[in-house]
């Protein structure tokens, strides 16, 4: 039988002195994403389809899941004891542990359910998490103190509801990918140390964009829509699900690029995702895979963040494909 999530947390302890605070912070959040599968899994039945009529801080329209998923989030790690303070991009600011409940050395960001636009047509969507050291363990924890570059990570990962659901985790020892067992309750360990090719065939971006994308990013996409005929003289396929926990899981499972370029439309915006709880959550997977993750300038993890919810540009996966697109903007 498969290792369980729980055992191989606990050989992590064992064998690389990992905080069991830290695995039990794990083992506590594995917990609380398989109540949010399976409301996911109930949809219509549990009426948690639709939207919500409310904007998050972001200016986007709150699906009902969403404000769900925040709620069960945000609930699960200030009541384990484990965490100071938690950030979600449903939250304007840092949510603080309730003056009656336990706190700990850790500080949690996450976007509860990642791809929003997927839950009401039963599409993959899933929840991101990062977790950065908060020193000793304190109340009053102020916003700034989750602005640390994503080389502060102490674990990442993220949980897609999809056809199966899986928790991809990383403890800077490599990306471990566990499956869940609906009829046992448990996490099984179904991928160990997954490694991403450095070239591929296949490459995602929202292309309806393009118009809108700086010369760097239409120089490179329109190379690899010229195909065998062009520069790069071979035929890329695309892909596009429009839940970036999902193309990540792709680029993991069988390689790839995926793109979000900041574009014209909003200078104020230097892209779509948010630094803190998806691009450095996800850069450290795949660098953890052997892959590549930059803004086209700069590796992602390396930028020193600014705000909770600032907006980065992503270029992820593929080594040779994410340093070709990253050479073009120099
Ligand atoms: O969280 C933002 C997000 O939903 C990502 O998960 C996804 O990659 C992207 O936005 C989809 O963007 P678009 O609406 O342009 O397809
Ligand atoms: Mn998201």
């Amino acid at each position: 039988m498969a290792k369980t999530l729980a055992l191989y947390l606990h050989e992590m302890e064992t064998t690389h002195a990992i905080d069991p605070r830290l695995t039990g912070l794990i083992n506590h959040l594995a917990e609380t994403c398989k109540e949010i599968s399976f409301k996911v899994s109930q949809g219509a039945l549990a009426g948690i389809l639709g939207s919500a009529g409310s904007e998050n801080v972001q200016g986007e329209t709150q699906k009902k899941l969403d404000i769900i998923a925040n709620e069960i989030m945000c609930r699960a790690c200030t009541e384990s004891g484990f965490v100071s303070a938690v950030a979600s991009e449903e939250m304007d600011h840092a949510l603080q542990v309730p003056a009656d409940a336990e706190i700990g050395p850790y500080l949690v960001l996450f976007d509860p359910l990642d791809g929003s636009s997927n839950i009401d047509i039963n599409v993959s969507i899933g929840t991101i998490f990062s977790i950065l050291p908060a020193g000793t363990p304190h109340r009053d924890v102020k916003d700034e103190e989750f602005l640390q570059s994503g080389r502060h990570q102490l674990a990442a990962g993220y949980v897609i509801y999809g056809p199966q659901t899986q928790l991809v985790l990383t403890l800077g020892l490599g990306v471990m990918m566990f499956t869940l067992d609906i009829a046992t309750g448990n996490f099984y360990q179904t991928a160990q140390n997954v490694v991403i090719d450095e070239s591929t065939k296949e490459f995602a971006i929202n292309c309806s964009n393009m118009r809108h994308w700086e010369a760097p990013v239409q120089r490179y996409v329109t190379e690899l829509l010229a195909g065998k005929t062009g520069v790069r003289q071979k035929d890329f396929n695309m892909r596009w699900v429009a839940a970036m926990v999902a193309e990540v899981h792709r680029i993991l499972n069988r390689g790839g690029i995926f793109m979000y370029p900041k574009d014209h439309r909003d200078p104020s915006k230097p892209g779509k995702l948010r630094l803190m709880y998806e691009a450095n959550p996800m850069s450290w997977l795949i660098e953890q895979a052997h892959g590549k993750a930059t803004n086209g300038h700069e590796n992602i993890l390396d930028i020193e963040p600014t705000g909770l919810h600032q907006r980065v540009a992503v270029f992820l996966g593929a080594k040779e494909e994410v340093e070709l697109v990253t050479s073009y903007h120099q």
